[in-house]
């Protein structure tokens, strides 16, 4: 897999865009605090290839999550981690898990396997007895240096109608660099984010392109946040929405995306399409 490397001022921490390990969109990143503790955002799916992947890098950096967050309760999210506590219980120490799924009866509702699989999760949490709180709207987490803060109200999900728009939104603050996080939030959810939150906060110089790029946030969404650096966290088949037919021929919106951003003043595109990303 390609590495690529760049500057982006994390004042001697990291943060690692992995790329999917299978043919699918997944999302999966790991933070290095200046202080190298250990935080990961989501993960990836639930295929053996990123289980195993993701294992790996947190063995490499010393076996310990200082925190875990968990945007929502899709697999491509959260689905490795999962995984990894239920094929190899105890391998790694994670101090601080977050995330807030929606009631599983709710989960159900969307599906039987979305139902399954996070409750299968929400088992393997329980069984190693990891300390595990919920993600709440103004939620403000320190560690080392980095602090995140939670933009949005991940209970807000009573009125939806899919678990794109249940993703928590996070804003990380390195000392001198901030990161959003969109997750996979969507259409649906966005008029409840921008009610709340203080609009301010959401410009912000490197971010993470909400829906793998594609059919999440709108156009005036991106106004507020005009982005400098967009990563995607989609393969070369879904960055080109290319269905096999070529680059467009897909049915996917991530072209239109792209356009939009380039025309907002945005420099460039990190996308997992080109491999793995370590941001210093
Ligand atoms: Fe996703």
């Amino acid at each position: 897999m390609q590495l690529n490397t760049l500057n982006i001022g994390l004042d001697g921490g990291s943060m690692l865009q992995s790329a999917n390990r299978c043919p699918y969109q997944s999302m999966s990143y790991l933070l290095t605090t200046p202080e190298q503790k250990v935080v990961v955002i989501d993960g990836g799916d639930t295929h053996d290839p990123e289980r195993d992947y993701l294992l790996d890098l947190i063995k490499q950096r010393g076996g310990t999550v200082d925190l875990w967050l968990i945007t929502h309760a899709h697999r491509d999210h959260f689905g490795a981690l999962s995984k990894i506590l239920q094929d190899y219980p105890g391998e790694i120490e994670i101090k601080d898990l977050r995330f807030t799924f929606p009631d599983l009866e709710w989960i159900y509702g969307i599906g039987r396997q979305e139902g399954d699989l996070a409750k299968d999760f929400l088992q393997a949490v329980k069984a190693q007895n990891i300390n595990c709180k919920e993600l709440n709207f103004k939620d403000s987490i320190d560690v080392g240096s980095v602090n995140f803060e939670i933009l949005n109200d991940p209970h807000d999900y009573k009125d939806y109608h899919n678990l794109n728009a249940t993703t928590a939104v996070i804003l990380a603050h390195y000392p001198s660099r901030d990161i959003l996080f969109l997750g996979d939030l969507d259409k649906e959810s966005e008029p409840h984010m921008l009610k709340i939150c203080d609009k301010s906060k959401l410009r912000c110089d490197v971010v993470q392109m909400a829906h793998h790029g594609q059919n999440g946030v709108s156009r005036e969404f991106y106004e507020l946040v005009k982005p400098k650096l967009c990563l995607y966290t989609a393969p070369d088949w879904l960055y080109d929405c290319d269905n096999g037919g070529g680059k467009g021929s897909g049915p996917w919106a991530t072209l239109e995306t792209r356009r939009w951003c380039r025309e907002l003043g945005s420099v460039a595109d990190c996308p997992t399409a080109y491999g793995d990303y370590l941001f210093y």
